[in-house]
């Protein structure tokens, strides 16, 4: 299948978690990355590319840190621009019909902060269903979010962990290998990516 992931991070330059994912993702041959801060700096997003750059993929990533329970500003900008009526969603609208959609974020929070008893009270997965539904109405298969928790405290060897993990990730989406049946039983990736034998503990 083929992979494009939609970056959007307003601070590139101070990242800790998506700057190693980044790398990790541009060692995937294949592996389509749009960078949108970089490509659109003035949020002059061209739907006409964009819907172009869709056709040619079949999984659609987002790829965010979260900011207040959501994506960045000009990632809903690229959705308000991108995902018209009467191609992505509507009677006429089908031009996504059958792809996959999935998000790959980042979370200040814990994993605990992200549970019933937690700070944010909600798992990370429940926040994200606007994207969810999104994906649904534009006839898409959402799949749950591949999450880096507590970014905080993070040592570099659990960076680098996460970073082989999402590797491993595109390489199973690219080669179509997802357990789907079990990818939807559960709320988060993670753990459906088994670690590779060098870093895992
Ligand atoms: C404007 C802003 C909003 C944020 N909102 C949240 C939030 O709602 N929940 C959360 O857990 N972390 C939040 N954070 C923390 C970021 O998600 C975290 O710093 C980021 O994922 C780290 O990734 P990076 O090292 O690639 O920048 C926010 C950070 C900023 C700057």
């Amino acid at each position: 299948m083929k992979v494009l992931i939609l970056f959007a991070h307003p601070a590139f330059e101070r990242s800790r978690v998506h700057s190693r994912l980044i790398n990790a993702a541009k060692q995937q041959p294949g592996v389509t990355l749009r960078d949108l801060y970089e490509v659109y700096p003035d949020f002059d997003v061209h739907p006409d590319t964009e819907q172009q750059i869709l056709q040619k993929h079949d999984v659609i990533i987002f790829q965010h840190p979260l900011y207040w329970y959501s994506g960045p500003a000009l990632l809903k900008q690229w959705m308000d621009l991108v995902l018209e009526h009467g191609w992505a969603y509507g009677k006429e609208g089908v031009a996504l019909k059958g792809k996959y959609m999935l998000q790959v974020i980042s979370t200040g929070g814990n994993e605990h902060a992200y549970s019933p008893e937690g700070h944010h009270g909600h798992p990370v997965k429940q926040f994200m269903l606007p994207f969810e539904q999104s994906a649904k109405l534009c006839n898409m298969e959402y799949l749950s979010p591949f999450v880096v928790h507590g970014t905080n405290q993070l040592t570099e060897l659990q960076l680098d962990e996460y970073a082989e993990r999402y590797a491993t990730l595109l390489q199973t989406l690219q080669a179509d290998r997802l357990d789907l049946q079990k990818a939807r039983q559960i709320s988060e990736l993670n753990n459906l990516i088994a670690l590779p034998p060098i870093i895992s503990k």
